[in-house]
């Protein structure tokens, strides 16, 4: 898989200080230009805007239903033209076990784009083809998060 094609070139192999409303066009950007099978991780302090960029994410890859935070399911799965959309949740996780009962082998097998907050609770339960994407707070400026993107992992 070339990550060229997914991530726009705006962030590619970059990091980004974005507004919100810059983060939401991000998103949307790289929603537009996701082809599944694609596992793009999100990781990031809690209020770093992970699940705000899932949304603008999944607006664009043609999801018309309010996506929310899986909070509790762990996992929620959309419908969009293109292909099924899951957005996994992790921050919950008990442990590695868990994974299994959530059907998560059946999930990273689809073909489907799967998009996934607090990726480091799965541990290398994550495939290694992947689009790792960060936000980070910004101590000086509530209003921006550090955004990187698009660095090769696997
Ligand atoms: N530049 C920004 N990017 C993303 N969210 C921002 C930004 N500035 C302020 N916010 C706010 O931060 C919060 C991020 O919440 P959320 O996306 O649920 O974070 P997470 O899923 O990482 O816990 C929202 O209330 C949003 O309005
Ligand atoms: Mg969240």
């Amino acid at each position: 898989m070339t990550h060229d094609s997914v991530v726009p070139a705006l962030a590619a192999h970059g990091k980004l200080a974005v507004t919100e409303d810059e983060l939401r066009e991000w998103g949307w950007r790289f929603g537009r230009v996701s082809r599944a099978p694609l596992i793009v991780t999100i990781a990031g302090d809690l209020g770093a805007g992970k699940t705000t960029l899932v949304q603008s994410i999944c607006r664009g890859y043609g999801v018309t239903e309010d996506v929310t935070s899986p909070t509790f399911a762990l996992v929620h799965r959309y419908a969009s033209p293109r292909s099924a959309v899951f957005h996994l949740d992790l921050y919950r996780l008990r442990d590695i076990e868990e994974l299994t009962n959530l059907g998560w082998d059946e999930i990273v097998a689809e073909e489907a784009l799967i998009l996934i907050e607090w990726p480091e609770r799965a541990g290398n339960r994550i495939p290694k083809e992947h689009v790792p994407i960060s936000l980070q707070h910004l101590s000086d400026d509530p209003s921006r998060r550090v955004l990187y993107a698009g660095g090769h992992v696997g």
